[in-house]
């Protein structure tokens, strides 16, 4: 069972459309999840009910911090993974989300101010961490990223700063722009080589458990042999 709580202190950078992409891939692969949706805009929610086309999951909100971290907990002990959406700062339903997870995942963007705020984040996170004296992970996303001066530099400050971030980045792309709109998971490249990577990373430092399919075939060889 695993909590990722996407969230950031600066509006925009991508949290809501992350949070789409990963419940829409995983549910493709079949995992049991649940979202949260904890932003008062309700825009993940929104789109859950409204426009997405792929296979189902479950999705709730709640952006009434008494009764968040009561909803996340109990969400999960019943599925493998539990995604939350939030709000920016100044939210106390977003710092709840992020001292429920395991994993907080920070989307980035390439301009001074944005890796600013993630610094910001980060310190956040950790703060929240020793107060609950427990362990919380948080990972920068870089995300709408173009093959720019700009982005290398952004990347490199992030690694200045000693901020953690995932190897996989996200492109700024028209398809994940969309997603919001068609609510289909974009099906060409480089969009699905980046989920894919993306997915795999959260895989190997056990963020994520392994596909459904995946758990299933390792069962039956375990019992042949
Ligand atoms: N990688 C990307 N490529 C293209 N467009 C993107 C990408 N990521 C996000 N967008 C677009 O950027 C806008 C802001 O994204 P999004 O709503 O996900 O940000 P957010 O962090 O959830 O914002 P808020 O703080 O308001 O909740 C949206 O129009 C979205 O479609
Ligand atoms: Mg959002």
């Amino acid at each position: 069972m695993s909590v990722l709580t996407i969230a950031s202190s600066k509006g925009g950078p991508g949290k809501t459309t992350v949070t789409m992409l990963l419940a829409a891939a995983l549910a493709k692969e079949g995992q049991r999840l649940s979202v949260i949706d904890a932003d008062p805009t309700e825009a993940f929610s929104r789109w859950a009910r409204q426009t997405y086309e792929g296979p189902p999951f479950d999705c709730f909100f709640e952006a009434e911090e008494s009764r968040l971290a009561h909803r996340i907990n109990e969400r999960a002990g019943l599925d493998e993974l539990v995604l939350v959406d939030t709000a920016g700062f100044g939210n106390r339903a977003a710092a709840v989300a992020m001292t429920s997870a395991d994993l907080v995942i920070i989307p980035t963007l390439s301009g001074e101010a944005d890796v600013t705020e993630a610094e910001k984040t980060m310190r956040l996170v950790q703060g929240l961490a020793a107060a609950a004296r427990r362990d919380i992970q948080a990972r920068v996303l870089l995300n709408k990223m173009r093959r720019t001066h700009l982005a290398r530099h952004a990347a490199s400050e992030i690694e200045k700063a000693g901020l953690k971030r995932l190897k996989t980045s996200l492109s700024d792309l028209v398809a994940y722009g969309e997603l919001s709109y068609s609510g289909i998971l974009p099906s060409s490249r480089p969009a699905v080589t980046e989920l894919g990577d993306l997915l795999a990373e959260l895989r190997k430092e056990g963020w994520l458990g392994p596909p459904p399919g995946k758990k299933h075939r390792r069962a039956k060889r375990t019992i042949a042999s």
